[in-house]
């Protein structure tokens, strides 16, 4: 699986390399679209026509797998109401053509399966995570144990209509402080039951979720998974945990796990607002290495050619994943793969506030959906305000689309 002998290869070559799913599916190169929430959905969880388009643009422009973030197999707990809520009672054919579209020159298309829990989008939702919290700006409730125990039959319900609609694959998020990853991470989970206490007990849901995805989606389907190398916060989530968890989740049958880092957590800074030098994660993966034989992506502030190509020739990843260079450049793979290269300009922005830079990089990738990305030239503070008066407007929609259980609020 390491490209240790391949010195003399080139950027181009090592990144136009198929790689084999453990499930034999065959990822025609190394570069994959790392789950994006889009915010496109109509706001009663559905795919609109410009998301379709959005990323026919991705796979047209050379990438092998494109992951669509945040997408919800209950409406209960959405990150915002511009995600995909994937059930019995969702629009099939929008999603039907979605695969469909996504599909272009043979680039897959995935779902990622998410649950927000505690950090589910206030105005539609009462938050329920895996302990209650009362923080300034983390309010939520605890879950049940019943409840608990129903995720994995609503993740497996989800994954089997996935791939009854012609959609690739799934991948399960357990990163960034949403409900998986909020099980795996001490600050969100305080559970004295099964599923909480030790790393093993705390990975334990996360576990089941991917046994009953596996077990309903059958051998030969991709299943990931996205998972934090740490919390980076003080009391979260360690990198020696972390490493435990992929230990026990190296016998749940995974084809690629994606490595990612952060938490959205009061105080805490998100792998997407990050404005420093990467690759963040690529050490961290080259060590998980030694704790997993699953396939590994690594994704974040990979932003040059030569950088995504030494990953791979040093063995520290099978795959890289990109997210914000793919919305400056959706055509981005087809330079890196073909002789000539050339690397996204990324812009700069002065003392931007928390999730401003989503926001910006959001309404980018409004622009590529709609096709204005060629003269897209929003200021942040324009594109915050857009960005947010998108989602209040959604928000109504989704709430006459999903009431909120009355009494469910926490008090
Ligand atoms: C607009 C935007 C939305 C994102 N939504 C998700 C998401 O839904 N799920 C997820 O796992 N990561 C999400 N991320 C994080 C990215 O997948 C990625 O981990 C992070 O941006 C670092 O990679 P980069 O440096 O290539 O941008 C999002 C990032 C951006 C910019």
């Amino acid at each position: 699986m390491t490209d240790h002998h391949h010195e003399s290869t080139t950027d181009a070559e090592l990144l136009s390399r198929p790689l084999r799913l453990p499930c034999g599916v065959v990822l025609k190169n190394r570069i994959a679209k790392s789950a994006m929430s889009d915010s496109l959905g109509d706001g009663r969880g559905n795919p609109t026509s410009e998301q379709l388009r959005l990323y026919e643009r991705w796979a047209s422009g050379g990438l092998a797998l494109s992951i669509i973030g945040e997408t919800q197999p209950t409406p209960g707990f959405p990150e915002k109401p511009g995600n995909l809520v994937l059930g019995p009672s969702s629009d099939l054919e929008m999603f039907r053509a979605l695969a469909n579209r996504a599909a272009r020159d043979g680039a897959q298309l995935w779902l990622q399966l998410g649950n927000a829990g505690a950090l589910s989008h206030l105005p539609i939702s009462a938050p329920e995570g895996p302990s209650a919290l009362d923080l300034e700006g983390l309010r939520c409730a605890e879950m049940s144990l019943e409840r608990v125990q129903e995720l994995p039959a609503e993740f497996a319900r989800a994954a089997a209509l996935a791939q009854s609609l012609g959609f690739g694959g799934v991948q399960l998020h357990a990163a960034h402080g949403f409900l998986l990853s909020q099980f795996l991470s001490p600050l969100f989970n305080h559970r004295r039951d099964q599923y909480g206490g030790g790393i093993e007990a705390r990975c334990r849901i996360v576990a089941e979720v991917a046994a009953a995805v596996r077990s309903a989606v059958g051998p030969a389907y991709p299943v990931g998974l996205k998972i934090n190398s740490s919390d980076q916060l003080e009391g979260g989530l360690t990198e020696a945990e972390s490493l435990a968890a992929l230990r026990v989740l190296d016998r749940a049958s995974l084809d690629l796990v994606d490595i990612s880092g952060g938490t959205y957590f009061p105080g805490a800074k998100s792998a997407s607002d990050s404005a420093g030098g990467g690759p963040y994660f690529a050490d961290f993966a080259a060590r998980a290495r030694e704790s997993t034989s699953t396939p590994l992506t690594v994704t974040g502030g990979v932003k040059t050619r030569a950088q995504a190509a030494e990953i791979l020739r040093q063995g520290q990843a099978d795959m890289v994943g990109l997210a914000r260079s793919l919305i400056l450049e959706p055509d981005l793979p087809s330079k890196w793969l073909g002789e000539a290269g050339g690397d996204p300009v990324f812009p700069r922005f002065q003392a931007p506030p928390v999730g401003g830079v989503t926001a910006w990089y959001t309404m980018r990738l409004t622009a590529i959906a709609e096709d204005r990305d060629a003269g897209f030239s929003l200021e942040l503070e324009e594109a915050i305000r857009r960005y947010d008066a998108r989602d209040e407007e959604r928000a109504a929609v989704w709430r006459e689309a999903f009431p909120i259980r009355e009494g469910a609020m926490p008090s």
